[in-house]
């Protein structure tokens, strides 16, 4: 099985290479995600079965100040990949934030609650869960855990198992705003 990460030089990026020998990374300046078709050729000369679609920009203050920019990369880039996934019949694991919730729930979110992005990060990420869905997708959220990436890294393998899971039946509860 072929296994493909985005944001490959990013801390999730980094951690899943290390736990998934043989994984194929794409990173900057190589493949910007927001060039469809750098992503595009990418996806085409490697074939996975699977993208861990790890990519974002993550400057939650950065994205305050450049909402367009963080909905380029967070929502845009991702519909890239999803698109070019779908072409080439891979499953995309795209990993989401706990900043597409207010909080104010005072209970652990699950995958059914409803979002209401706090900032424009989170607004930007949220951008990215339909698209990222869209190639029959599983949306995935960061974890309260220290071992999230291995997390990710399970649910990259069990994906393949069950391709046409939708977003909302993935093995994922959504962590502690
Ligand atoms: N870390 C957390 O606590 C946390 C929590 C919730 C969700 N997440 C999500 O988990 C994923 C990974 O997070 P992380 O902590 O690994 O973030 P990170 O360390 O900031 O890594 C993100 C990577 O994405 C790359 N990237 C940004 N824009 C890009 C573009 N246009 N084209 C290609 N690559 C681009 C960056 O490349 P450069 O190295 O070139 O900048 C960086 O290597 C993200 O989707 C993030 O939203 C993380």
């Amino acid at each position: 099985m072929q296994i493909m990460i985005t944001g490959a030089n990013g801390q999730l990026g980094q951690a899943l290479l290390r736990i998934l020998p043989g994984a194929v990374g794409l990173a900057r300046p190589a493949v910007d995600i927001t060039d469809a078709d750098a992503v595009e050729r990418a996806v085409a000369a490697h074939r996975p079965d699977v993208i861990v679609h790890a990519a974002a920009m993550t400057d939650v203050d950065g994205a305050a100040r450049d909402p367009d920019l963080a909905y380029r990369i967070n929502g845009l880039g991702t519909q890239a990949v999803a698109l070019a996934a779908a072409r080439h019949g891979a499953v995309v694991a795209y990993v989401s934030s706990n900043e597409v919730f207010d909080g104010q729930a005072g209970r652990p979110y699950t995958e059914f609650d409803p979002v209401r992005a706090i900032n424009p990060y989170g607004a930007s990420k949220l951008a990215g869960e339909p698209r990222g869905s869209r190639a029959g997708a599983a949306g995935t959220s960061s974890t309260a855990s220290s071992n999230w990436p291995t997390s990710v890294a399970a649910y990259a393998w069990s994906a393949t198992r069950s391709p046409t899971r939708p977003l909302s039946t993935t093995w994922l509860t959504r962590s502690r705003a």
